[in-house]
């Protein structure tokens, strides 16, 4: 019985697909356990890119299992459009992917409400996706949700569906009449084709997957969205509205805890962060530029999902040390070692300092949390490129203090470290 997990350590965007992809060679079942379509994972198989926003990368590992657990929140036809996708570039998904009958769906209102909701925040808009997330999560706490057995209930779901689209449009109808804020005859009937081609997938995910581990299968858990976006432990209210931390992973599938066997914690080599909220290391100017990229390669940093230029920063320890204990990290990744290749010196923020004093834990408080200062450690750079490099102790001086650095002050083992997006750009301890 072997359940390994992987999580973003920052704020999303870590690489978590590219080392799904690596850890999904030996994985009999890949699962994603919270978040929708608004998580983007890339994945570079030789030359090919392939985005996933609902489906687990691991779908890409053709002798794995791929489902999606009850935590995720599924918009079926965004749904259908990746399935469709995948099928034209020859990835099956019959037989091979399944949804769970209690993951709640994104309807096309819960978009329409998300924007509303972020245009009513004005200045203080959370940036979201607009992809219904938060939206479709409220109406879970609020047990006015429909879940995947509503869709597989073909005699009924058409009249499910048009009842809360009935409720959806008086609550949206407060917002005033503003065009666009209605659903359609056109979204219903766009629902109503996803739900056809999507009935096959539905199971019972939770069944399926305690049978994986009485028999002993290797199953990869896929994290989306990163620690600091989440719900309880991020920097509340700008956060997702699932728990992205391990705690998401157990309860948006009904595995057992006491299974998981490791914890990959992934972790970028500097911070990037995309929509609003406090990000205590953002740099401007040139060396943002030169985090971020120009854009002409496809893992710059703009959003997955959405285009948006990501903002970008030095590497945050207190946030890698907060995150790998929430998670009970036991390996870290550090991804996107290449981009810093260039640079001939790199700062590392190892404090926050708060009037004089160093905090011990990350604040819950934005107030408190806007008064620190980040504080810094400089190390040189190693200012070359990494290609040839095979294993992490052959890296140049610099490169392993700062890979020594990280692991040090997360307390955590660095296990692999990646100089570039390919499945063989990696470097093993
Ligand atoms: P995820 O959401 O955590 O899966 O990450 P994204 O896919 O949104 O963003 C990560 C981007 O960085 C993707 O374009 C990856 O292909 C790319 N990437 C991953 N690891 C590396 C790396 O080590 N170096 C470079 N240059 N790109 C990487
Ligand atoms: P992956 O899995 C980066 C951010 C949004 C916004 C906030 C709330 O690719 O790492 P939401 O639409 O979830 O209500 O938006 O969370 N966000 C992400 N940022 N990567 C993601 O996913 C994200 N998913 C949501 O930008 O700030
Ligand atoms: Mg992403």
């Amino acid at each position: 019985m072997s359940i390994s997990a992987v999580m973003g350590m920052q704020w999303g965007d870590e690489g978590k697909g590219k080392i799904v992809d690596a850890l999904g060679e030996d994985a009999d079942i890949v699962v994603r356990c919270q978040g929708g379509g608004n998580a983007g994972h890339t994945v570079v198989v030789g030359g090919e890119i392939f985005k996933l926003h609902l489906i687990p990368s691991g779908i890409l590992r053709t002798q794995a299992v791929a489902v999606i657990g009850n935590g995720v929140v599924l918009d079926p036809v965004k749904a259908v459009e990746e399935i469709a996708m995948l099928e034209a570039r020859g990835i099956q998904t019959a037989g091979r992917l399944f949804i769970s009958d209690r993951a709640h769906l994104v309807l096309p209102f819960h978009k329409i409400w998300d924007g509303l909701r972020e245009a009513a925040r004005g200045k203080d808009n959370l940036g979201t996706t607009r992809q219904g997330i938060g939206p479709t999560y409220g109406d879970k706490a609020a047990r006015t949700g429909l879940r995947g057995h509503h869709l597989a209930d073909a005699g009924n779901f058409a009249k499910l569906v048009q009842a809360r689209f009935a409720a959806a449009d008086e609550i949206t109808a407060t917002y005033g009449d503003g065009v666009g804020t209605r659903t359609t005859a056109g979204d219903l009937e766009e629902v109503l084709q996803a739900a056809e081609k999507l009935r096959p997938y539905i199971a019972d995910t939770t069944v399926y997957l305690h049978h994986a581990v009485a028999n002993d299968k290797r199953i990869l858990l896929e994290g989306a969205q990163g620690s600091m976006l989440d719900i309880d432990f991020g920097t509340y209210p700008f956060v997702t509205s699932s728990n992205t931390t391990i705690g998401g992973c157990l309860t948006g599938t009904g595995l057992p805890p006491t299974s998981v066997r490791r914890v990959h914690g992934v972790l970028k080599a500097f911070t990037t962060r995309v929509g609003t909220g406090p990000f205590p290391t953002e740099l401007d100017g040139d060396l943002a530029l030169a985090l971020r990229g120009d854009g002409q390669h496809h893992w710059d940093e703009f959003g997955t999902t959405t285009g948006r230029p990501r903002r970008c920063g030095w590497l945050d320890l207190v946030v890698g040390r907060y995150a790998a204990r929430i998670n009970g990290a036991t390996d870290l990744h550090i991804t996107k070692l290449d981009i810093l290749s260039s640079f001939r010196e790199i700062n590392v923020c190892v404090a926050y300092d708060h009037h004089g004093e160093t905090l011990e834990s990350y604040p819950a408080a934005l107030e408190t949390l806007n008064e620190c200062r980040p504080v810094y450690r400089t190390l040189p750079g190693w200012n070359c490129e990494l290609g040839n490099v095979k294993k992490l102790s052959d890296l140049p001086t610099e490169a392993r203090q700062y890979l020594e650095l990280i692991a040090g002050e997360c307390g955590v083992k660095v296990t692999t470290a990646s100089y570039g997006p390919e499945r063989h750009q990696v470097i093993h301890a």
